[in-house]
């Protein structure tokens, strides 16, 4: 298989998503840097996407909550890669982050801080050489606070919101963000729950979405994974406040 001599840096590399994302990226001739908290489950998909596409493999171990160890995490990567994408996330639990504090700040700081941090310091590096794509994987839940979800939701639109003022800042120096909300996809996240078939995609179809999307010369800069969630999601977001709390969605 040609190799393209580009580099994917890859944050939570042992998500459903991430492991997919991963692989079609390998397949298309990328080398990869994976990273994760669990080096060993690290260096097995590391090990088993170099087998299956012969790209070259780096693993580093990285915990996203620990935000002291990231300009290291940074500093010690074989190369500035190409591209970033970070799929690190936790759903939690909503109504125990409603009675305790350190689960709904493990929520908060898992999908919105470590990520937004991470992905900052990057960015300054990208700016530096002039070139670089950086990819969060937000969610739909971040378009709109609803009270079943709302701490994981107001960890994704901090996120959004984050993406959207990187990409604005950083739309004249080469680097190019880009905020994909998936929808529901089948992945180990989202397993206790019953998923409607027509919102939901599977992990390799998000994975090329990315992926396309960051190939793409054509400037999407906020991709929902499956075409329908965007009419929906405007709808919800257009829903007048006094009818919206009475629909307890
Ligand atoms: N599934 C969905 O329906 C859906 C919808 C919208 C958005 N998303 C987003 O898509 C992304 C990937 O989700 P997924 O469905 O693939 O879920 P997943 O398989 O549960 O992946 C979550 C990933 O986050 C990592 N992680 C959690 N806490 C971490 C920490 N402190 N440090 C480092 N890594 C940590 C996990 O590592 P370990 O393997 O070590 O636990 C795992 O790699 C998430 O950002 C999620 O919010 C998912």
């Amino acid at each position: 298989m040609n190799r393209t001599g580009k580099t994917l840096l890859l944050i939570g590399a042992t998500s459903d998503i991430g492991r997919a994302t991963g692989l079609v990226y390998a397949m298309a001739g990328w080398d990869l840097q994976l990273a994760g908290r669990n080096l060993e489950a690290v260096r097995r998909e590391a090990d088993d996407i170099g087998t299956r596409s012969g790209a070259s493999v780096s693993v580093h171990h990285l915990d996203i909550l620990d935000t002291s160890r990231f300009e290291d995490f940074c500093g010690a990567l074989p190369t500035l890669p190409d591209t970033v994408v970070c799929v690190v996330g936790q759903l939690g639990e909503q109504q125990r982050a409603e009675r305790e504090l350190d689960h709904a700040t493990q929520v908060l700081r898992t999908n919105f801080e470590g990520p937004a941090l991470l992905l900052g310091l990057i960015a300054e590096r990208f700016a530096k050489r002039g070139s670089g794509t950086i990819i969060g994987i937000s969610s739909v839940a971040g378009d709109r606070g609803r009270g079943s979800n709302y701490v994981y939701g107001a960890a994704k639109a901090g996120l959004s919101a984050f993406l959207s003022g990187l990409r604005n800042r950083l739309a004249s120096a080469g680097v190019r963000v880009l905020t994909v909300k998936p929808g529901f996809v089948r992945t180990r996240m989202t397993a206790a729950m019953k998923l409607p078939p027509l919102l939901t995609a599977e992990p390799g179809q998000v994975a090329d979405a990315i992926f396309s999307a960051s190939e793409m010369k054509k400037q999407r800069e906020v991709i929902y994974v499956r075409g329908l969630w965007w009419p929906i999601m405007l709808a919800i977001r257009s829903i007048p406040e006094p009818i919206f709390k009475r629909l307890r969605l």
